[in-house]
């Protein structure tokens, strides 16, 4: 697979961070996080294993054709001081192409959290989302017991559109959802 946009495709770099495409050399740092039931807790599906992590690394270390619906970015994000040290990740997902409609999300180490890191990545690949790759709405479903994933929404400007009740199950539990979203040109960067 090619990825033809190469601007997102490179590296993108932020005041303190490189958001970057995972290599095969990253299962150990992204499993250290994505196997862990807190970090997985607001997910609905259970916390990776290391074989689930190799195969979405591979599946996404080409980039993508952001042609087609469910056509998606994974970016690893790592501190520009150490640029193989990954911290976290955000995720980019063409959900419609026809409206260019695309879905964000972040998943973070708690090991680096409480520092803004997931909310300046998550700015920089929804600046890339509205400039190079066109997209003309962003938008954020997230449980609405996710206090911390809210928050990132709110300091990224997203407005609150829905809140589904009892809309899926998480295990056993009935779950209730935000959706946020922001327009292209409601978009401030
Ligand atoms: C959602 C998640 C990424 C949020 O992580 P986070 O650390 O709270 O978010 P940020 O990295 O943006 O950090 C923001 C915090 O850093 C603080 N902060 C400290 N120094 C800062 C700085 N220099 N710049 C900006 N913020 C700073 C902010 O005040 C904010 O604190 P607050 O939320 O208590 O007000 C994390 O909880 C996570 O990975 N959860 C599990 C996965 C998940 O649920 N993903 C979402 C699915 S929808």
């Amino acid at each position: 697979m090619t990825a033809v946009s190469p601007g997102v495709q490179a590296p993108v770099a932020t005041e303190r961070l490189v958001l970057r495409l995972f290599t095969a050399d990253d299962v150990e740092e992204r499993y250290a996080y994505q196997r862990l039931p807190e970090v997985a807790r607001f997910l609905y599906r259970p916390p990776l294993t290391r074989e689930g992590c190799a195969e979405s690394i591979a599946a996404r270390a080409a980039g993508t054709p952001w042609e087609a619906d469910g056509d998606g970015l994974l970016l690893a994000v790592c501190r520009a001081q150490e640029p193989r040290v990954v911290i976290g990740e955000v995720v980019l997902t063409l959900t419609s192409a026809r409206a260019r409609q695309a879905e964000i999300g972040w998943v973070f180490n708690p090991r680096y959290a409480g520092h803004g890191y997931a909310t300046e990545a998550a700015r920089a690949l929804a600046s890339s989302a509205f400039g190079r790759l066109g997209v003309h709405r962003l938008y954020a479903r997230l449980d609405v017991l996710n206090t911390a994933s809210v928050r990132v929404c709110e300091r990224l400007g997203m407005r609150r559109e829905a809140h589904l009740v009892d809309n899926d199950l998480d295990g056993d539990r009935w779950g209730s959802e935000y959706v946020y979203a922001v327009l292209a040109h409601e978009w401030k960067g």
